[in-house]
């Protein structure tokens, strides 16, 4: 199906064509102003430049040539040269049916399917996932969720930091609390030394005792490091404590992202990238752009309409180790390699763009992936406490990303009435999803790029916009169907409109596929909570205004009863992509 959007540019299109005119000044957008009219054309003004003529004049022949349209109710010129539409109300309700038919509810499909690789989540292993991984995690969820709503083939990519100097920091300290370790012994053989096993709260503990030692003890720090270097140049015992480490803190951070219903197709690390890091150094060889700077390998990539320094990427330090710049590089390789994909999205925080910037200006250089492929760095903002710094725990810390959302199940479960629900096992499962709503949704309906302040007290309010609000409005519906008797799979029937709102929510329904279009163009989430919102909104002034239970015409009744289950629907389909689960009660 096509989107009345563009139903309509088609048909202003081609009758400013007609009038000998530009058929690119016939773009149809929706109107702000309602009372007014439903659709508007601002193309005469621009007209009005190109072809000398005031734009009253180009909206009237416009107006003249598509007044006769049965898919208009009025058409109308207003000065200084706008051209208003409003549709009939036979056409809203087509729409609506196509939509309802529609199993992609009429959210646009991509005309040519792209890969995209969606890089997000990218914790550190050793380390429990903190807060400062959750807003990557819910932004890039929600966008791979709308990227494949539109028909694009996704691949998302947690990629672990696993490869680094705190990989090396708990080795070290394993090996001095455990030096009798069969993997620390020189004679440790892989093929028939088990290694020892590791708990999940001693690998927790031990990062950041490992990390604070490191400060004040010179000799051991040296060691992490040596034993980082020995590691990445394969040392048999070290790879072996490793894989453990991996094992441990895998299945944990896959606890924990289940938890916010995040997955990832890959749970690829920057160790798995080690093996093109050779063909990394080649390709900048060959292509002559690598030279040796003070010890360490480099490559140029400021560009002249730089406004700020972007100094020379490190490929290689003068240790001969690899770092986070290698390592993305050679990552490059291996998705080019295994997807050639279109577009690469990093969801990092804002903080990363310089690098990024190098990394991403390098492999153009370098030819590691064509031109034409999108290297984006969709840079997100911090989250805040109520003191507008970064979230902290109460005594400074860094907050653990399972204590805040502990707290926030907590806090939705003592707002939710026990009378509400069959038992308590449902209010408990109620209560979970209720809060992975609020945060998320109290992050996704946010620029990407800006900061904002978490809220546990407005994200759980059941009024305004809130994620809380949304699935709420969800369970309203439910209730309504559940008295009335009627399943989500009957056929619907729209029969007429009934009213100024209900209109006004058709309409929305109607262009719900605009907002999907949107968000996926400017790669904003917001754009779909802004929408849900608003269908929420419209819904519950409906609700309010038409007593559904009490009507008599059985046609009303039928139409008002399609129409909650199609809000509900869509409803639904908004929180699918924004990555939240609707209850049946709360
Ligand atoms: N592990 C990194 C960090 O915690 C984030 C990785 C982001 N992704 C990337 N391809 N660089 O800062």
């Amino acid at each position: 199906m096509t989107g009345i959007i563009n139903d309509l540019t088609k048909i202003v299109s081609e009758a400013f064509e007609e009038c000998g005119y530009d058929k690119s000044l016939g773009t149809v957008s929706v109107s702000d102003r309602l009372d007014l009219c439903q659709f508007q054309c601002n193309g005469a003004f621009a007209g009005a430049k190109q072809y000398r003529k005031a734009p009253f004049m180009i909206a009237n022949d416009v107006v003249e040539k598509i007044s006769g349209n049965e898919i208009f109710k009025s058409v109308e010129m207003v000065k200084p040269g706008f051209i208003n539409m409003t549709l009939n109300d036979e056409i809203i309700l087509k729409k609506t049916r196509e939509i309802e038919s529609d199993i992609n509810l009429g959210i646009p499909q991509a005309e040519k399917s792209e890969t995209i690789v969606l890089d997000y989540g990218g914790p550190n292993v050793a380390k429990p996932l903190h807060i400062g991984h959750l807003r990557s995690a819910i932004i890039g969820e929600s966008l791979k969720r709308i990227a494949r709503a539109m028909g694009n083939k996704v691949i998302s990519d947690v990629h672990l930091g696993d490869w680094g100097l705190q990989i090396g920091l708990v080795i070290a300290e394993l090996s001095e609390r455990n030096p009798d370790w069969v993997c620390f012994s020189p004679d440790f053989d892989p093929e028939k030394d088990k290694v020892n096993p590791i708990d999940v709260d001693e690998l927790n503990e031990i990062y950041p005792f490992a990390s604070q030692k490191s400060k004040s003890d010179d000799a051991f720090k040296e060691k992490a490091r040596a034993i980082t270097a020995e590691l990445q140049s394969g040392h048999k015992g070290y790879i072996a404590v490793w894989k453990e480490i991996m094992r441990v803190s895998v299945k944990d951070l896959k606890e924990n992202y289940e938890k916010l219903y995040v997955d990832f197709d890959l749970w690829y690390g920057e160790s798995d990238a080690n093996k093109y890091v050779d063909e990394l150094i080649d390709v900048l060889n060959k292509k002559g752009l690598i030279y040796k700077s003070e010890g360490a390998l480099v490559v140029d990539v400021e560009e002249e309409t730089d406004k700020a320094p972007v100094p020379p990427v490190i490929i290689k330090k003068s240790d001969n180790s690899n770092i986070y710049a290698t390592t993305d590089l050679a990552t490059i390789i291996q998705r080019e390699k295994d997807f050639s994909p279109d577009r690469i999205w990093y969801v990092v925080d804002k903080r990363q763009g310089l690098h990024l910037t190098q990394v991403f200006r390098c492999a153009k250089k370098a030819g590691i992936v064509p031109e034409s492929t999108e290297l984006a760095h969709l840079a997100i903002g911090t989250m805040n406490g109520k003191d507008g710094k970064p979230y902290k725990t109460r005594d400074g810390g860094v907050m653990r990303l399972s204590d805040l959302i502990n707290t926030v199940v907590e806090a939705a479960y003592g707002k939710m009435l026990d009378e509400n629900f069959e038992s308590d096992e449902e209010k408990r499962e109620a209560a979970q999803k209720v809060a992975i709503a609020a945060v998320k949704f109290g992050d996704l309906s946010n620029h990407i790029q800006k900061d904002y302040i978490f809220d546990i007290d407005k994200f759980l309010s059941f009024e305004g916009k809130t994620g809380t609000y949304l699935i709420y409005t969800v369970t309203r519906i439910n209730s309504i169907l559940r008295n009335l008797g009627v399943d989500d799979n009957q056929p619907l029937s729209f029969n007429g409109i009934y009213s100024d709102i209900e209109r006004e929510l058709l309409l929305n329904i109607i262009l719900s596929g605009e907002a999907f279009k949107h968000a996926f163009e400017e790669r904003a989430p917001s754009v779909i909570c802004d929408n849900a919102y608003k269908l929420a909104s419209l819904f519950s002034t409906f609700y309010h205004d038409n007593h559904i239970m009490g009507e008599t015409d059985k046609d009303k009744q039928s139409s008002w009863v399609s129409l909650c289950i199609l809000v509900r629907r869509l409803l639904i389909k908004h929180l699918d992509v924004l990555g939240i689960k609707a209850v049946e009660r709360m």
